[in-house]
């Protein structure tokens, strides 16, 4: 370790996973420890708020102490404390933030307030992880470290944004969904068609089976605003479909249609991504957020990027879904710009992008 080396300890409860890993200066993972909840909630067949609450107060410890263990430090190799405040489940928030503080205040590290949308963009920052090494040794991204500006298509469960990332933590939104998250069209067409929760890496797998033309699903496009969304038209025609056959007994090919409306979501998604950024004048692209980790958009994004000549840069899989690496990420730079809270810092379930 060296001296002026910067170790983030960062914690990530917004949603349904305990997450907290160690990064250095920003770019280099030391560790990342992810409790998932998906086996308790599933059975309730999406996030039950109060229960992630709980299951977070009784893992949060150990997975602190876990990302600790596997970065081989303690709490006083530590620069200062990143945690994610906001937005997502106002309970579940909350676990993370009152720990950060109490670590923050009882070790007298900084505390850096993250928003998670800005950690999930982050996660594009991240060069060396673990998992990107080859066997033998080797980066497997020959990729130069992605530093602003560029565009980012940024899309979860509850986000669906076209951003220009001016500089670090500092957005431009160009474009934003009307109706539903794509995320959230994913976990609802999975529901509808019986592959529960949760839905976008199950019509991930499905799809791959399936024929991507199979089914004619409508594109929409909103009047005016080239870079917005709209996924209600697809998700109200797929459940339609699904209705209709059904009356008619006709049996659903599932990886047929999970091919089909996956497809029509990725194409909308990368027209509008290639678009902004030639429009804009930009040739760095990147993806960021649960749906980023689709193979079908990875594999349709790298296509156009290469088409247009952008450098494409996404995250590995498991640092596109929620994870506390992304937030150590972004509360690098955030802490490099001065950024600081005090130990008022509280859950903010609805916090924009930009806000601070
Ligand atoms: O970023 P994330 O982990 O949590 C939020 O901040 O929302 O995103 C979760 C969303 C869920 O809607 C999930 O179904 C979707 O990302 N997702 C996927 C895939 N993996 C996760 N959607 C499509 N394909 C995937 N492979
Ligand atoms: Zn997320």
């Amino acid at each position: 370790m060296k001296e002026k080396d910067v170790l983030i300890l960062a914690i990530e409860s917004s949603c349904d996973e305990t997450a907290a890993a160690v990064v250095r200066n920003g770019r280099e993972v030391l560790s990342n420890v992810i409790a998932s909840q998906i086996a308790l909630h599933t059975q309730f067949g999406g996030v039950v708020p109060e229960i992630a609450s709980r299951k977070h107060i009784e893992q949060i410890n150990q997975v602190i102490a876990g990302a600790l263990c596997e970065a081989d430090v303690t709490l006083s190799d530590i620069t200062a404390i990143g945690v994610t405040y906001g937005p997502g489940l106002v309970g579940a928030l909350l676990v993370g933030v009152a720990e950060a503080k109490a670590i923050a205040y009882a070790a007298k590290k900084p505390l850096i307030g993250v928003h998670h949308i800005e950690g999930h963009v982050a996660a594009n920052f991240i060069t060396s992880y673990p998992g990107k090494l080859s066997s033998s040794g080797i980066l497997t991204s020959v990729r130069p470290e992605l530093e602003p500006p560029f565009v980012c298509l940024i899309v979860s469960g509850g986000h669906t944004h076209l951003v220009i990332v001016k500089d670090y933590g500092e957005f431009e939104i160009i474009g934003r969904t009307r109706d539903d998250a794509a995320g959230e069209a994913f976990d609802k067409v999975a529901r509808a068609v019986g592959l529960g929760y949760p839905g976008g890496p199950k019509v991930d797998r499905a799809a791959r089976e399936g024929d991507p033309h199979a089914i004619e699903f409508p594109r929409a496009k909103v009047e005016g605003a080239p870079y917005d969304f709209s996924f209600s038209g697809l998700k109200s025609a797929v459940l339609n479909y699904i209705n209709r056959a059904k009356m008619t007994g006709e049996t659903i090919d599932v990886p047929d249609l999970a091919a089909s409306f996956q497809n029509a979501v990725v194409e909308a998604l990368v027209s509008r991504a290639i678009l902004a950024a030639g429009e804009y004048g930009y040739d760095k692209l990147a993806i960021a957020g649960g749906v980023a980790s689709n193979s079908a958009l990875r594999a349709a994004m790298a296509k156009a990027c290469e088409e247009n000549h952008f450098q494409f840069y996404y995250p590995e899989p498991v640092l596109c879904t929620d994870n506390a690496a992304m937030i150590g990420a972004a509360a690098y730079f955030e802490y490099q710009k001065g950024a600081r809270h005090g130990w008022d810092l509280n859950a903010v379930p609805n916090l924009k992008l930009g806000e601070r």
